[in-house]
């Protein structure tokens, strides 16, 4: 009797994932070998590599999460169902089958209609950050079943939006195929400076984990210790291995040789001691995307045609971040590297959608590039940058007599 429940239950599920009518599964009731094991939940999603099925394992404390193509779902479904689990729960679109072989084996077969699964049906669709993985459940950006939260929408298209412009960018830096580092290792680098909650920083380290198929050394850098705890605590969680937050100052915490740095809304001229805290470890990229432009406002000069202009406010406020995100191009590309300037995500979302990404080119014209940081300088009555001043470049013209 066990076998015919177990089996029918199992050909049911069977014929649910490969006619793309499963909705979603859940075992249960597990045996005495797993103490902290609650359940395991099944669902399909459609990832850059076609449509699998995710299984989320809950333990007491932890999820751990695996997406399993078709063959390897039904193996490992024979192997744990009346074994591992006592009970299964399946859901397809035309009716569910409750099986339960705790006492004696039943199974319900019940007609009920459920809409399809969200990720069965837009197969085509790619999804760069997958919802479902728990650290953006422990962000409290999705639900345990993959959704948005209300009200995290912008928080994560920023993050989607994120990962997919860092993907052509890590192609032209040339880190995606590169040669292993000098340390000998595989691994590829990245640092996150004033890293936040770290959003970015798991939905980068995870992407360029899967993507370049190298091993991820990620840091996260963070003045506020207590969001450094929190970090720390989901990167262990939720298995993201190589990760790793650390809290102190943009400025002065040491990092290693990097690959890629990144330093998104950094406060002020953090923006400034990020850049050349990338430039000074060797990173083939730098992205960042500033804000607070403090510095320059005061010392801006206006040019007599602008002068009458600049006397507003506001026009005054842009034309400072204007002036001081142009110098921070033009000083990297002082310092060896080929800039784009860009918007992040629409204006509609965020003030601060400015990036600017500098991928490291073989060779450069130092001495021509300098002279336009300078001529910019003088045209605006700037005497001092924090990026200049740390990269040691003297914003005056040098005295020939
Ligand atoms: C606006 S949040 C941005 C967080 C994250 N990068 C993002 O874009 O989602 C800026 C973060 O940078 C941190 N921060 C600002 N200046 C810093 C500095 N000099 N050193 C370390 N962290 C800094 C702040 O504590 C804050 O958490």
């Amino acid at each position: 009797m066990a076998i015919d429940a177990r089996g029918r239950w199992l050909t049911l599920a069977d014929e649910a994932l490969r006619s793309g009518a499963f909705v979603r599964l859940s075992l249960a009731a597990p045996g005495s070998g797993e103490p902290d094991l609650r359940r395991v939940r099944l669902r399909p999603v459609t990832l850059q590599s076609g449509l699998l099925t995710q299984w989320v394992w809950e333990f007491a404390t932890r999820d751990v999460t695996k997406n399993l193509n078709l063959e390897e779902t039904l193996i490992r479904l024979r192997d744990l169902v009346g074994t591992s689990f006592r009970t299964a729960h399946l859901v397809t679109t035309g009716q569910t089958a409750e099986l339960d072989l705790r006492h004696k084996p039943k199974l319900k077969v019940s007609a009920v209609s459920t809409p399809p699964a969200d990720g069965a049906h837009d197969r085509g669709k790619t999804r760069i950050v997958d919802q479902y993985r728990p650290w953006l459940h422990s962000l409290g950006v999705t639900t345990t079943d993959g959704r948005v939260c209300r009200g995290m929408e912008p928080k994560f298209r920023q993050i989607h939006r994120f990962v997919e412009l860092l993907e052509p960018l890590v192609e032209a830096a040339g880190i995606v195929g590169s040669s292993p580092a000098s340390d000998g290792s595989d691994a590829l680098h990245l640092v996150d400076m004033g890293c936040g909650k770290g959003y970015l920083t798991f939905a980068a380290h995870e992407h360029l984990r899967t993507t370049t198929g190298r091993p991820v050394r990620t840091l996260g850098v963070e003045a506020r210790a207590e969001l450094v705890a929190a970090t720390n605590g989901i990167a262990v969680a939720s298995g993201c291995t190589g990760l790793e937050f650390v809290a102190g100052a943009i400025a002065g915490t040491p990092i290693p040789r990097t690959d890629i740095l990144v330093a998104l809304h950094a406060c002020d001229t953090a923006t400034d001691d990020a850049l050349a805290v990338g430039i000074a470890a060797g990173a083939s990229l730098l992205v960042v995307a500033p804000c607070c432009h403090r510095e320059i406002r005061p010392q801006l000069v206006a040019p007599p045609v602008l002068a009458e202009t600049l006397r507003q406010g506001i026009f005054r406020e842009r034309h400072a971040e204007f002036v001081t995100d142009a110098l921070r191009a033009a000083l990297l590309e002082t310092a060896g590297y080929e800039t784009r300037v860009f918007e992040f995500i629409s204006p509609e979302h965020t003030a601060k959608n400015l990036m600017i990404a500098a991928v490291k080119r073989a060779h450069s014209d130092r001495d021509k590039c300098l002279q336009r940081v300078r001529e910019l300088a003088r045209f605006y009555g700037i005497r001092r940058q924090q990026l200049a001043h740390r990269l040691e470049i003297s914003l005056e013209e040098p005295d020939i007599t």
